[in-house]
């Protein structure tokens, strides 16, 4: 093995995982993919077409069929991709905060994590690919030759995420959103399918005290240091 070719990168919310995954996908000139956006995608369709978020069959109906589109950024506003749902520009609706409010309950249904863990395999099996999510070590790509988990302290990750709204113009008190991040955390955690956990063989990185740049060296550090490695045993 040369450079890790299929690299996984998961964490809990706000830790950092979208930055890092894309600079490094940059970087190596690998494919970036967010796997985050394929839940909230679902979400905000259930939104738009008024289908209720406790309606499990419905919601797993729509995972399985939505035609959903990631693709290379067509507006230079800050976005890393252009997400369309039935060809329209969905970008940035998916960040909304009743697509935040409801997420966590629709990537908790089993059916809906099928449906997208398959397209998500799809793709990563392809290799030359940095993705990131919350499963992504332990259940789409198990065999990923680098594991990431980037975590946090709760308070830091609701602060990054508070300065990402105020930024784009949304007025939510930082107690909310620190509201909504602690639930969100304790249902990507708890729930049965998947859980929000660190793959055995992952390396975890706390980054409460690190910028991106930091964050970022370290993981070509690592990804230096399992070259040697693979180089000196294939020696
Ligand atoms: O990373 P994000 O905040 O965009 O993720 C949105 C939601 O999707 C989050 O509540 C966790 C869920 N998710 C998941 O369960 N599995 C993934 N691989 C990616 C995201």
């Amino acid at each position: 093995m040369g450079l890790p070719w299929r690299i996984a990168i998961d964490g809990p919310a706000a830790s950092g995982k979208s930055t890092l995954g894309q600079r490094l996908a940059a970087h190596l000139g690998y494919l970036y993919v967010d796997t985050g956006v394929m839940y909230r995608a679902v979400t905000w369709a259930a939104l738009r077409r008024g289908v209720p978020i406790a309606d499990e069959a419905a919601l797993t109906g729509l995972a399985e069929t939505l035609d959903l589109d990631i693709a290379p950024p067509t507006v230079q506003d800050g976005r890393l991709y252009t997400v369309r749902v039935d060809g329209e520009d969905v970008t940035w609706d998916l960040r909304r905060p009743e697509v935040d409010a409801a997420v966590s309950q629709v990537s908790a249904y089993p059916g809906v994590r099928r449906a997208l863990t398959r397209r998500q395999r799809q793709i990563g099996l392809r290799g030359r690919v940095v993705m990131v999510g919350r499963d992504i070590g332990t259940v789409v790509l198990p065999e990923a030759d680098l594991k990431i988990y980037l975590d946090a302290r709760l308070e830091t990750r609701a602060w990054r995420r508070y300065q990402e709204l105020q930024a784009r113009g949304a007025d939510v008190p930082f107690e909310a959103v620190l509201e909504t991040m602690r639930q969100r955390d304790a249902l990507d955690q708890g729930r049965e399918v998947a859980p929000l956990r660190p793959a055995p063989d992952a390396v975890v990185l706390d980054t409460t005290a690190l910028d991106i740049e930091g964050v970022f060296q370290k993981v070509l550090d690592l990804i230096a240091a399992r070259c040697r490695e693979t180089s000196h045993v294939a020696g």
